[in-house]
């Protein structure tokens, strides 16, 4: 992904951020990562070398391109290709120059709750692949993609890169696939991202860079607070700290309190006390096998069609059908 810039109305940020700090144990929801400072974090992450996904990704799509756009092609009728969360599209534009080269009839629908987001996108495709027709759609996925299907009945090829999807805990995940499924018809497709189960330390290694910036990313939750809820978090006074347990493939992060403190949320009207080792848990990062996949599909009326992976097998792309 991509550029994740949320237009979340500011009250449930404010519901979430006083829930989160007065629940016990404290939690903050990792999609209020994504301000303007959190996007550009995020794409730092996505360039260092620790973070394999996005060039396992961008290899997967570039060796097997000839496949993936037969398969999305199979029955040469017109498409859309939908991609949920546009990004840069840096990978994305592997597959458009190659659909674009087979002279294949589609429209490329990037959906992204940041105009910004669609307009850069927007700009570099038509400098780069002019004859790639785009029709950038503003808005969330569901309630954009819902307009698109009640406005028009053309197949439709759904994408969703950069294991996204891994940022939800498993019912929220099928809760995700079933609402695609049900906006899908019998040959429409959706092409998605998992990112595998692999030797632990990779895993650490990858959400914690030696260079700090994933730390910066973590850290930028309370930096927001600050900045939007006039909060006097103490950044040096938090810790980074990642864990992965291999048995459920299920990644965490934290930020850990160093010493007995209290916050102001002023913005909130309020007081929050942590004691020495006390935890705020941010994020998950889920990864996944093809048993775990071939569940959540199940589960959400799916079944996987086909399975593109990286040398490694650190990632896969499957391409799932109702
Ligand atoms: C956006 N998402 C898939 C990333 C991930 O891998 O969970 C966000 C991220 N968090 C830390 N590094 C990257």
């Amino acid at each position: 992904m991509q550029q994740k810039t949320t237009l979340i109305s500011t009250s449930q940020f404010h519901k979430d951020v006083y829930k989160g700090l007065t629940d016990f144990p404290k939690h903050l929801s990792s999609k209020y990562f994504y301000d303007e400072i959190g996007d550009k974090l995020f794409q730092e992450i996505m360039d260092m070398p620790e973070y394999y996904l996005t060039n396992c990704e961008y290899k997967i799509l570039d060796k097997f391109k000839d496949e993936i756009c037969r398969a999305f092609f199979k029955d040469s009728k017109e498409f859309d290709l939908i991609e949920l969360g546009a990004g840069d599209g840096k990978k994305t534009k592997i597959l458009l120059r190659q659909l674009a080269t087979e002279e294949v009839p589609f429209q490329y629908v990037p959906i992204d709750i940041s105009e910004n987001a669609l307009n850069q996108l927007e700009e570099s495709i038509s400098n780069e692949l002019p004859s790639v027709k785009v029709k950038s759609l503003q808005g969330t996925y569901f309630e954009t993609l819902e307009q698109l299907c009640t406005m028009q009945r053309k197949r439709k090829v759904i994408m969703f890169l950069g294991s996204n999807i891994g940022n939800l805990l498993h019912p929220q995940a099928v809760e995700f696939l079933m609402s695609i499924q049900e906006l899908m018809n019998d040959d429409d497709l959706f092409f998605i991202g998992f990112d595998q189960k692999k030797d632990p330390q990779t895993i650490l290694n990858a959400y914690n860079d030696t260079a700090g910036i994933t730390e910066r990313f973590n850290k930028n939750l309370l930096a927001r607070i600050n900045r939007e809820l006039d909060a006097n978090f103490d950044l040096d006074k938090f810790l980074h700290w990642e864990v992965y347990d291999p048995e459920t493939g299920t990644a965490k992060s934290y930020l850990v309190s160093k010493e007995n403190q209290t916050i102001h949320v002023n913005g909130l009207d309020l007081t929050v006390t942590f004691n020495a080792w006390e935890t705020i848990h941010t994020e998950i990062s889920q990864k996944y096998d093809d048993n775990v996949v071939s569940w959540l599909a199940d589960k959400a009326g799916m079944e996987i069609s086909r399975i593109f992976s990286d040398e490694n097998k650190f990632y896969k792309n499957y391409i799932l059908k109702k």
